[in-house]
């Protein structure tokens, strides 16, 4: 029982929180004349004591303690003697590790939106560096389009902005204090919740007692926001491992960012990149486990929920983790700016522009122009050159309407600047959109 039952192996980690709930409880408990200013005064000594002893020396773990309840309380005791039993009046462990955990992963949710805004500025600084910088555009991992390196980190630039808000929103939803729920029903007890909720930093009490010592949600929120972004860390992180491979010679990682092989001399592996793509299961693992503690318990708490904590400081772990190695490696990578020029002129990536070239200068339809790129492709391939590299005279027999002007459009740097839709990647769009992202970041 001892060993399944104790939580302060992990739950330690919140000494602060406990303390400060405890601090913040006493002192309400005091003003509404239910213990006395003195026991009061004497307990929060006492509290303080505690948690300076813990600041230097670490939380004891006494597994007979149960939790870092019980741990501080029994503290307490030893430090203030009987009078340390008034501080648990009209309190449960159910509002107030409610309560702690809450104030924890409100701190973990403002971390994150940190780590979000670090490598958000580091996507538009290499954004703005690279908005005419031209790379292949991939569907399915073909070449498809030209498109701007600028334009292609926007693209995660946007994907992170919501994640930033989706931590937000999570902040926003859990700023109710569950404090003075007490085990569940409330209590008989002439508390001002308003005090100890102001005292914590949140905007009011939780309205229903049942509901705030069983209610998880605040976790599962963190959790599920932090899933979404890490599986976007993923997907950059999977970009950069393909680029950095050597078909590919697009970027070179930092080297406080990769390492060598013991075996091999000439590898450099993307190993950080590796483990954010590895650690976004873990985050989703972790979102996934709490949901399915949650899912069947009836109201209210139920000791399952003490399994909410490790899923939540492993994810929170992870998340800052590789929120810190992004946003070095979107900072600090070297791209071979030559290579994906190169890269974007071999693989026939401007054949739409030769199709829209027809459409717009021969009032030919689209199905046929598209006829007509492809024979112009096969012959290319034929040849081994790019688009551009056929001649006029192969290109007119193929079909007639063809004329010098049509070069102009098969460069790739005609085809990025003539992609100048809003939303597009023309290097003038992609200026644009910095311009915009440094405003949204609040930066100028
Ligand atoms: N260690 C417990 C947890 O983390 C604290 C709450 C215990 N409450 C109870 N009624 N046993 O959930």
């Amino acid at each position: 029982m001892r060993e399944i039952n104790a939580s302060i192996p992990f739950d330690k980690i919140l000494w602060r929180e406990d303390i400060e709930g405890s601090r913040a409880h006493v002192a309400m408990l005091a003003r509404q004349g239910i213990v006395s200013a003195e026991d009061a005064g004497t307990i929060d000594q006492g509290l303080q004591q505690i948690a300076a002893e813990y600041e230097r020396d670490g939380v004891p773990e006494d597994w007979d303690l149960e939790d870092i309840h019980m741990t501080v309380e029994a503290r307490l005791t030893e430090i203030v003697g009987p009078v340390a039993g008034r501080l648990h009046t009209a309190r449960s462990r159910n509002d107030q590790v409610a309560t702690d955990f809450r104030m924890w992963v409100r701190t973990a949710n403002r971390r994150a939106i940190a780590g979000i805004e670090a490598v958000l500025a580091a996507l538009v600084a290499r954004a703005e560096e690279h908005a005419g910088t031209i790379m292949p555009g991939f569907t399915h991992l073909q070449t498809a389009q030209p498109v701007t390196l600028g334009h292609h980190l926007l693209a995660y630039f946007e994907m992170l902005m919501r994640d930033r808000s989706r931590f937000a929103d999570a902040l926003a939803r859990m700023d109710e204090c569950p404090l003075g729920s007490a085990a569940l029903a409330g209590t008989g007890f002439d508390l001002d919740r308003d005090m100890t909720a102001e005292a914590l930093g949140f905007a009011q009490p939780t309205r229903n007692s049942l509901d705030a010592v069983s209610d998880r949600d605040f976790a599962l929120d963190y959790l599920t926001a932090a899933s979404q972004c890490s599986l976007h860390l993923s997907r950059l992180a999977e970009e950069f491992i393909i680029w950095a491979s050597q078909p590919f010679g697009f970027v070179k990682l930092p080297d406080t960012l990769s390492t060598g092989s013991s075996i091999m001399p000439q590898k450099r592996n993307p190993d950080a990149a590796e483990l954010v793509r590895g650690h976004a299961g873990r985050v989703i693992g972790c979102a996934t486990s709490l949901m399915i503690t949650m899912k069947g318990l009836p109201l209210a708490y139920s000791k399952d929920m003490q399994d909410d904590k490790p899923p939540v400081f492993e994810a929170a772990g992870l998340i800052d983790l590789s929120l810190a190695a992004m946003a070095g490696m979107v900072a600090d990578s070297g791209f071979d700016t030559a290579r994906m020029r190169r890269a974007a002129e071999a693989g026939h990536a401007t054949a739409t522009d030769l199709a829209d070239w027809l459409v717009r200068q021969a009032d030919i339809p689209f199905r046929e122009a598209h006829h007509i790129t492809g024979a112009a492709v096969k012959l290319a391939d034929e040849q081994g050159v790019a688009l551009d590299g056929l001649s006029i005279g192969d290109l007119k027999a193929i079909d007639e309407r063809i004329d010098e002007r049509v070069f102009d459009a098969l460069s790739v740097d005609a085809s990025v600047a003539a992609r100048a839709s809003y939303g597009g990647t023309a290097p003038q769009r992609v200026r644009q959109q910095v311009a915009a992202a440094k405003q949204r970041l609040g930066m100028e």
